[in-house]
């Protein structure tokens, strides 16, 4: 089975992309056959920054692969490094609705906020459908916010199955573990846009910064606390052990507590949860010509099931064979 998926190099990885995201994609790759890829493509419909979209396309690589994300086991590759892709979307686009793209959320939120939009934008879902049908996808692991777009994709392939015979796989999407979702300082939803993350490879002495700037209640250090309600208490579950949860909901609830021995729980746990990645970070950042090596071998194996799979495409719509 196929197991697809693309992260958006849109900014630095934080604390909700890895709980909520890239640890499941890196648990996938040992038991199925597991293709990675970074957007940079839909990266562009909000980057406009050369330099800035060619470093987070890499720092993603990078902290994909310190993370545990093994080329030996999946294929990680860079989306624009697959060319078939951008022709894909073209003969996707011809039969995409206007009102199925018009009801797409990423647009129809701008448009309602009063934004100015494009054509990237607006045909943002038609790209995505190409990523998934030009690998023969059977699974993509994702958010909840992007199942409309496997819906999108699912309806488009049908369309070209029912036009011109049987050419495309029907994924599926598989929605990560919500449960995962994590919750940011402010009990926000940890996002970018609201500007309230922990990102993964925050330099220490910002890290402790970030955590001890963690609000809290009022709440005197004698008084017991409840853990359940504590945003701290809450980033702490994510990385310990249920004995460790059990231990420090019991410090909570005893009293005598302040907050700051959470924090510095919470800074301690963290740091040692990512420290290993952390190292292989170092390491592998010294050596970029071997994150470029890795991303090319990946882009070679990608676009010879892409190259495959446009082919089919292509014929089957009356256009040319590239093989003849
Ligand atoms: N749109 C996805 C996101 O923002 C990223 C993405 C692009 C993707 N192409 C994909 C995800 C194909 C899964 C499959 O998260």
């Amino acid at each position: 089975m196929r197991v697809l998926s693309g992260i958006q190099p849109t900014g630095r990885f934080h604390w909700g992309n890895y709980f909520g995201a890239i640890r499941q994609y890196i648990a996938l790759q040992s038991n199925e056959q597991a293709f990675y890829f970074i957007a940079d493509l839909h990266a562009l419909t909000t980057i406009h920054d050369a330099k800035m979209l060619r470093e987070l396309s890499f720092d993603a690589a990078l902290e994909l692969l310190a993370l545990g994300l093994d080329p030996n086991h999946a294929v990680l590759f860079r989306q624009s490094d697959v060319p078939e892709v951008s022709e894909l979307t073209w003969l996707l686009m011809t039969m995409a609705p206007m009102g199925l793209l018009e009801k797409c959320h990423a647009y129809k939120d701008k448009i309602s906020k009063g934004l100015p939009t494009d054509a990237g934008l607006f045909t943002y879902p038609v790209l995505m459908a190409a990523d998934i049908l030009l690998y023969d996808s059977d699974v993509v692991p994702v958010g909840v916010d992007q199942v409309q777009h496997i819906e999108v994709t699912r309806d488009l392939a049908q369309k070209f199955n029912h036009l011109y015979g049987e050419v495309f796989v029907l994924p599926a999407p598989r929605v990560l573990d919500e449960t995962a979702k994590v919750l940011g300082p402010d009990g926000e939803k940890m996002s970018k846009s609201y500007g309230n993350t922990i990102e993964l490879f925050e330099p220490e002495k910002k890290l402790r910064k970030k955590i001890m700037a963690i609000k809290t209640d009022s709440t005197p250090v004698e008084a017991p606390k409840d853990p359940e309600a504590c945003s701290l208490f809450t980033l702490y579950k994510l990385f310990a052990t249920p004995e460790q949860q059990m231990a420090l909901a019991a410090r909570y609830r005893a009293g005598g507590m302040g907050y700051g021995e959470a924090k510095q729980a919470l800074f301690e746990i963290a740091g040692e949860h990512f420290a290993v990645a952390r190292e292989r970070r170092e390491k592998l950042a010294a050596d970029p010509a071997t994150i470029e090596d890795i991303l090319k071998a990946g882009a070679v194996r990608a676009r010879q099931k892409g190259a495959e799979v446009l082919d089919r495409a292509r014929t089957a719509c009356g256009l040319r064979s590239r093989r003849l």
